[in-house]
């Protein structure tokens, strides 16, 4: 059975990221995966403590939520990774997870656990995609050193005016949103072998 891992690092559980992240799920469970998720912006979540533990060996030092996720990570077929885009980057809660997915490469730099298939996903405000085009790039570089293959990169643009006369999030009207939730859905299908 196709295992596949997603780290969600959207703090809203029904924001664009979490639904997005949701139809990548739906997809790969229609297929019969098993699927594990992480919850990125839970109280149990401590940042990377700089130790080096992971240089020495294959696995953290830091007991906590994540403690799990490195078992699981080393099982899955795939993994999935969402976040929203906050001040051009990805949130912190995401960023967070990043670093402590250092284990990842060893001696070198080398891959610990390459081959994985990924999926990423994003949302932000604006409707100017270039304004996650950094973070977007910081996570692909680094799941390219992990050895970890990008199949599909979703960025959801758009959806929320921040102007305080007619603030709102375009829950509804947003365009393009249902084209991405079925894109979504195929990447999960494509993640099982
Ligand atoms: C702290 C914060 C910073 C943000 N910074 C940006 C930004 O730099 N660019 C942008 O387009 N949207 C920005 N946004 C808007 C979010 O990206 C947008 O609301 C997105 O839909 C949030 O993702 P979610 O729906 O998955 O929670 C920001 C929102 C917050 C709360």
């Amino acid at each position: 059975m196709s295992k596949v891992v997603i780290f969600n690092g959207s703090p809203r559980k029904n924001g664009y990221t979490s639904k997005l992240l949701a139809q990548v799920a739906n997809g790969a469970k229609s297929k019969g995966a098993e699927v594990i998720e992480f919850n990125l912006n839970d109280p149990g979540i401590r940042g990377c403590q700089g130790c080096l533990y992971c240089r020495l060996h294959d696995g953290c030092a830091v007991n906590d939520y994540l403690q799990p996720m490195y078992e699981a990570i080393e099982d899955a077929d795939a993994i999935v990774f969402g976040s929203p885009i906050y001040g051009y980057q990805i949130s912190g809660q995401a960023k967070i997870w990043l670093d402590r997915t250092f284990p990842m490469v060893g001696d070198g730099f080398a891959a610990r656990h390459p081959g994985k298939k990924a999926i990423t996903i994003f949302a932000q405000g604006s409707p100017n995609p270039e304004i996650a085009a950094e973070g977007i790039k910081t996570v692909s570089n680094i799941f390219a050193r992990y050895g970890w293959k990008v199949e599909d990169s979703i960025l959801c643009c758009g959806t929320t005016n921040f102007h305080s006369e007619k603030f709102e999030m375009y829950n509804s009207g947003l365009q393009k949103f249902e084209e991405l939730s079925v894109r979504a859905f195929k990447d999960g299908i494509s993640l099982v072998k």
